[in-house]
């Protein structure tokens, strides 16, 4: 089987990154990164990407006039690298709906709750706010509406009454790089397809694609 060619767009510390680029050492994960583009100098993931040798760009937003001029220098990188899927993975700017058509299918998200609850950022503080009791991440198919397109995997972790916005989130972090290679893999595997905009996993069992870290960690 091909490798499918990632391109890992981030703006910060890039954890999920390195839960990536970990989960490209392994010779039977059918995917590798392409190409990592930060659009900050100074984002700590971009370490992270060249301590593991994977070409990495800096796009800074702040050098372009528009949002327009931005991605198409960033549409211009990835099609040079052969980027085939985009993982955004903490990315800080929201892109066009131009640019999520451009990449209709190919591009993929991870984000800190069980969407379509808490879209946007803060997730964790709100849900401890509203007194949830479960929080969790998703991973979904980029679409023009923010933190909205068709869902692939989500996982799900209690929220107990002493849970800190931090503590929420440390525990989730683990299951978003959890779900997010699953993820990765099924697309790469081409196991996924879009029935009346719900996403469906082929060969895949209906638990494969949640995940309760205290419950079914071993799937
Ligand atoms: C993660 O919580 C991710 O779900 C959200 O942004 C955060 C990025 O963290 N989209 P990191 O940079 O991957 O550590």
């Amino acid at each position: 089987m091909g490798c499918l060619k990632l391109g890992v767009l981030f703006s910060g510390r890039g954890t999920n990154l390195q839960a990536i680029l970990d989960a490209c050492q392994d010779s039977s994960f059918p995917a590798e990164i392409a190409l990592a583009i930060s659009n900050k100098p100074d984002a700590p993931g971009l370490v992270r990407a060249q301590k593991a040798n994977v070409p990495s760009s800096v796009i800074n937003h702040k050098d372009f006039a528009d949002r327009p001029s931005f991605e198409q220098a960033m549409n211009a990188r990835l099609d040079e690298a052969g980027v085939e899927l985009i993982c955004l993975a903490g990315f800080m700017r929201l892109l066009t709906p131009t640019f999520v058509n451009h990449w209709n299918g190919r591009a993929i998200n991870i984000h800190p709750s069980l969407l379509p609850a808490y879209p946007g950022l803060n997730t964790h503080a709100r849900a401890i706010n509203d007194g949830a009791r479960f929080a969790g991440c998703t991973v979904h198919f980029l679409s023009a509406e923010m933190d909205a397109g068709p869902i692939i995997a989500q996982a799900a972790t209690p929220i107990s009454a002493s849970d800190t916005p931090d503590s929420l989130a440390a525990r989730v972090l683990e299951a978003e790089y959890e779900i997010y290679q699953r993820a990765i893999r099924w697309v790469a595997e081409g196991r996924i397809t879009l029935h009346e905009g719900r996403v469906m996993i082929d060969g895949a069992g209906d638990d494969a694609s949640f995940y309760l870290p205290t419950v079914n960690s071993a799937v």
